[in-house]
């Protein structure tokens, strides 16, 4: 039987992706950033996954204005990383897992959530910058990323977004659909995006220590009660690019202990202010 191991939290600013791929990991500014996954690398070497399952958000990349699906799960056999004006980031291409993507989009719809499925899909820093920050920069003797990716997009960018206690829901759903999965895959869900910040308007610049923590201590110990929090909350406390963190809920609901197992271990928990425009945070919670 497959099973969910663990879930991951990450934010995914792109000037972390720019520092990595032009080498000032080491700058000052970066330092303590990178210093906040140094534990979480190990951790995934340590515990390597037959499958991440990535819940990230496009960022008018592969979508548009001409088409936004509020869930969209990627089925096909790779991704590219995405050209977002700079040129595509000089990563490896995503490897899919169709194998499983496929029937857990058929699980996750007869559960009755309308999931766009989706065969071709370039992927932005939404997703390619939790993957460097979870398992390094790949190149030299690792030229490719440790694990095959079920890309799974959620319209965060243009509204109507969903809501937290949706994202909460289907995270159940997908959780369902894993269980269900005959073969014995080790899979990991992550839920990226966040934390507070704002990049327009009057507010551009708006960081939330107090908000955030709150966040990550209800999204550790108070789950459901996070995911009663209306999405106006997000957007008047953490930012117009804050609702960013509905998309943990999809992970957090995934975990065990929403279906009645027993709490899950909290393996590693930082927070950092600031990166770009941008409060970090990251989570790594571990099934028992
Ligand atoms: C920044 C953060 C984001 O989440 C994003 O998508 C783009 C930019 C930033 O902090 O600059
Ligand atoms: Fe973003």
């Amino acid at each position: 039987m497959a099973r969910i191991t663990a879930s991951v939290y990450t934010s995914h600013v792109p000037a972390i992706g720019t520092a990595l791929d032009l080498g000032k990991r080491n700058e000052p500014y970066w330092q303590p950033v990178f210093k906040g996954y140094e534990f979480s690398k190990q951790w995934l070497k340590d515990n390597p996954p037959d499958v991440v399952f990535l819940v990230f958000n496009d960022h008018a990349t592969a979508f548009s204005l001409e088409m936004i699906p509020t869930f969209a799960i990627g089925t096909a056999a790779q991704f590219q990383p995405a050209d977002e004006g700079w040129g595509p980031r000089p990563v490896p291409t995503v490897i899919g897992h169709p194998e499983l993507a496929a029937p857990i989009a058929q699980s996750v719809i007869q559960d009755d959530f309308d999931l766009t499925i989706v065969n071709k899909m370039d992927v932005d820093h939404g997703l390619t910058v939790p993957l460097s920050l979870m398992c390094g920069q790949p190149g030299g003797e690792n030229p490719a990323w440790p694990c095959p990716v079920i890309p799974f997009a959620v319209n965060v960018v243009q509204y109507p977004v969903p809501s937290g206690r949706r994202c909460f829901m289907l995270g159940q759903a997908i959780r369902r659909a894993v269980d269900s999965f005959d073969q014995g895959l080790n899979v990991q869900i992550w839920g990226t995006g966040g934390m507070s910040h704002q990049l327009q308007g009057a507010r551009a610049g708006l960081i939330n220590r107090e908000f955030d923590n709150a966040f990550l201590d209800r999204l550790i110990a108070d789950p459901a009660g996070q995911a009663a929090v209306p999405h106006i909350d997000y957007v008047r406390e953490a930012g117009s690019e804050g609702i960013e963190l509905v998309m943990w809920l999809i992970a957090r609901g995934a975990m065990s202990d929403i279906n009645g197992g027993p709490p899950p271990t909290v393996k590693h928990r930082f927070y950092h202010v600031p990166a770009s425009n941008t409060a970090v945070g990251h989570l790594i919670l571990e099934n028992n």
